[in-house]
């Protein structure tokens, strides 16, 4: 048994656990002051108020938050954290005014990272995404969603999906694995896109089940990459073997991807850049979880989606890193609560519910995560003696999280 007492605020408190939080109860967060919490077999078991902690026997721990509050974990839901090197040179490219676009037509961006990992062994890549997962562990992820989408081919494909595995097996994060083939059109299927759909659904797809790697599908569904209708090829294909799909949509142009993703039942789309009324009417038809990735619209420097709308329409909004080599080299939670409030005009309480309840419904696990919740994983952070809550995305660079429980043990 674990207990952490002397909680300044106990964050993100739920007596009767939600699946997720829409429009305006987003501006919400239950939060019990002065508090204790009691954790047992990696569940969070029980919380309250000082006074009422129970009382301690000779097995079990003690840690004394002496003033930091205590966050549920963040549940980061769009990562592509498996990926080889990096693409700095791309970055200087930018910075002299080239697009993504731009970039990705000459042969850079995710071809580029797809060549990278097609030279790195498979050993070699799960080194490189063990360091970026303790490096988010650090930033007080608690779950994280992982892509593939940097293979193109089965073989490679399988390797990144595989590390997915290992990295599942061996660390304390909850992790979701996502199969994304339909990234790019590699270079061999140029003027044969449909092609590679075929392959992506004959070839990577049935082994892919076989193996059991995935448990979600991804498309890009976006000018220059996947057209709806290879979307709507590749998600009934999916959901043959079972993958739920969240995609990629409306991260360049009104792409038709939030409709069709919501037409096959998305858990999420993700992006959403390019949201306009009729996106909104359709998600709000819908149980497809809005994601929006402001490190990216950050790093590409690109005007960020119209959340505001969105939640003033009644929507329910995730955040999430969108950790990657290319459009944002960045898995800090908190440096993504002070984007969305500092640039998308979130409230911090609106900000913190999208990196945690509706993250993890964006991941298929908000009955297991996201909230201070009795039953649910003892996946939590202690900050540093902190005022309130806001301060978290308002120090947008100082580091606050002083302590880190994953499955109820304390990280070393
Ligand atoms: O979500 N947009 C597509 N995929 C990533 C970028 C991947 C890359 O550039 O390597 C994203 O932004």
């Amino acid at each position: 048994m674990l207990i952490i007492k002397n909680i300044k605020k106990l964050v993100q408190v739920e007596e009767a656990p939600r699946v997720k939080v829409c429009g305006a109860d987003m501006g919400q967060l239950t939060c019990i002051d002065n508090a204790f919490l009691l954790i047992e077999d990696e569940l969070i078991k029980d919380f309250g108020p000082m006074e009422q902690m129970p009382k301690a026997d000779d097995n079990t721990d003690i840690i004394d938050a002496v003033g930091g509050m205590v966050f549920p974990s963040f549940c980061d839901s769009h990562t592509h954290i498996v990926y080889a090197g990096s693409r700095e040179i791309e970055y200087i490219d930018k910075i002299r005014g080239l697009s993504y676009e731009e970039i990705a037509k000459r042969g850079g961006g995710i071809l580029n990272s797809a060549q990278l990992l097609h030279r790195t062994s498979e050993d070699e890549l799960y080194a490189q995404a063990l360091g970026r997962i303790n490096e988010i562990m650090r930033f007080g992820t608690g779950a994280v969603e992982i892509k593939s989408g940097y293979g193109l081919n089965t073989e490679d494909e399988l390797k990144m999906l595989r590390v997915i595995r290992r990295l599942k097996a061996d660390t304390p994060l909850t992790i979701k694995a996502t199969f994304l083939g339909a990234h790019a059109v590699p270079t061999e299927y140029k003027g044969r896109q449909s092609e590679y759909v075929d392959l992506i659904i004959n070839e990577m797809l049935p082994q892919i089940a076989a193996e059991e790697l995935a448990d979600y599908i991804d498309v890009f569904c976006e000018q220059g990459f996947f057209t709806t209708e290879d979307t709507e090829r590749l998600l009934m294909a999916g959901l043959h073997y079972g993958l739920l799909p969240k995609i990629h949509a409306n991260q360049m142009a009104y792409s038709g991807g939030i409709q069709t993703g919501v037409k096959y039942g998305a858990l999420s789309v993700d992006h959403l850049d390019y949201t306009g009324k009729e996106e909104i009417k359709c998600l709000l038809h819908s149980e497809t979880m809005p994601t929006l990735l402001p490190g990216s619209n950050f790093f590409l420097a690109v005007p960020y989606p119209p959340v505001r709308a969105m939640i003033n329409a009644g929507l329910s909004v995730a955040i999430a890193s969108n950790y990657n080599p290319g459009s944002s080299p960045a898995g800090d939670m908190k440096f993504m609560l002070s984007l969305a409030c500092i640039q998308m005009k979130m409230t911090p309480e609106e900000a913190i519910n999208a990196a945690t309840i509706n993250g993890a419904y964006a991941m298929g696990i908000s009955d297991t995560h996201g909230s201070i919740s009795r039953g649910k994983a003892a996946n939590v952070f202690i900050t540093t003696p902190i005022p309130n809550y806001e301060f978290m995305p308002y120090a947008f660079t100082t580091p606050l999280i002083h302590k880190i429980v994953l499955k109820g043990n304390l990280l070393g």
